[in-house]
C-alpha cells in the first residue's frame, strides 16, 4: 500500500506523520499518534462514538480517510481542556450527568461542540437533529441534551461578562 506525507494542523498544532493511503482517520489517530480519546464503536457510520471536528464540522473519524485531512485543522476530545479548565460543553456533561459510562461521552462531546459554535443558542429540536448520529445505552439522551442547554448558557454568560 502506498503511503504519503500527512501535513495537518492537530489540536491546534502543526502536524505531520507518514499514512498509508487506505488507513483510516480514527485508527490514525488512536494507533499513530496515541490520542485515544477518540473512541472506536461500530466502525460502520452507526454510532458516532469516532466524533472529531474537521475544519470545525463533526465528521465520523471511522469513515474517514487519514489522507483527506491533508491540509485541514483536526480537533480531538483532547483539544478541548485549556490549562485545566473544563471546556463548557465538557462542564455540561459533568455538571448535568451527561455522561455515565462515559465510552459515547467524546463524540457527544464533539458533535455538540460544533454545533455550537455554529449555533450558539440551539433549540431542543436543533440538538437533537445535531447529536442525531449518536448512540448512547445509557443516559437516556435527556440529560445530553441538558448538558448542550447548560454549556450554551455558560458560553452566553462567559461572552457577557
Ligand atoms: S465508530 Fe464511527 S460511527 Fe461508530
Ligand atoms: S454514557 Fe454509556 S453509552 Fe453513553
Amino acid at each position: 500500500m502506498a503511503t504519503r506525507i500527512l501535513s495537518c494542523t492537530l489540536n491546534g498544532k502543526r502536524h505531520e506523520g507518514v499514512v498509508p493511503d487506505n488507513m483510516l482517520l480514527l485508527d490514525y489517530l488512536r494507533e499513530r499518534v496515541l490520542l485515544t480519546g477518540t473512541k472506536t464503536g461500530c466502525d460502520g457510520g452507526e454510532c458516532g462514538l469516532c466524533t472529531v471536528l474537521i475544519d470545525g464540522t463533526p465528521i465520523l473519524s471511522c469513515l474517514t480517510l487519514a489522507c483527506t485531512v491533508e491540509g485541514k485543522a483536526v480537533e480531538t476530545i483532547e483539544s478541548l481542556e485549556r490549562g485545566g479548565r473544563l471546556a463548557a460543553i465538557q462542564e455540561g456533561f459533568h455538571v448535568k450527568l451527561g455522561s455515565q459510562c462515559g465510552y459515547c461521552t467524546p463524540g457527544y462531546i464533539m458533535a455538540a461542540e460544533g454545533l455550537l459554535r455554529r449555533n450558539a443558542d440551539p433549540a431542543v429540536d436543533e440538538i437533537k437533529a445535531a447529536l442525531g448520529s449518536n448512540i448512547c445505552r445509557c443516559t437516556g439522551y435527556v440529560k445530553i441534551i441538558e448538558a448542550v442547554q447548560y454549556a450554551a448558557g455558560k458560553l452566553s454568560a462567559r461572552k457577557a461578562a
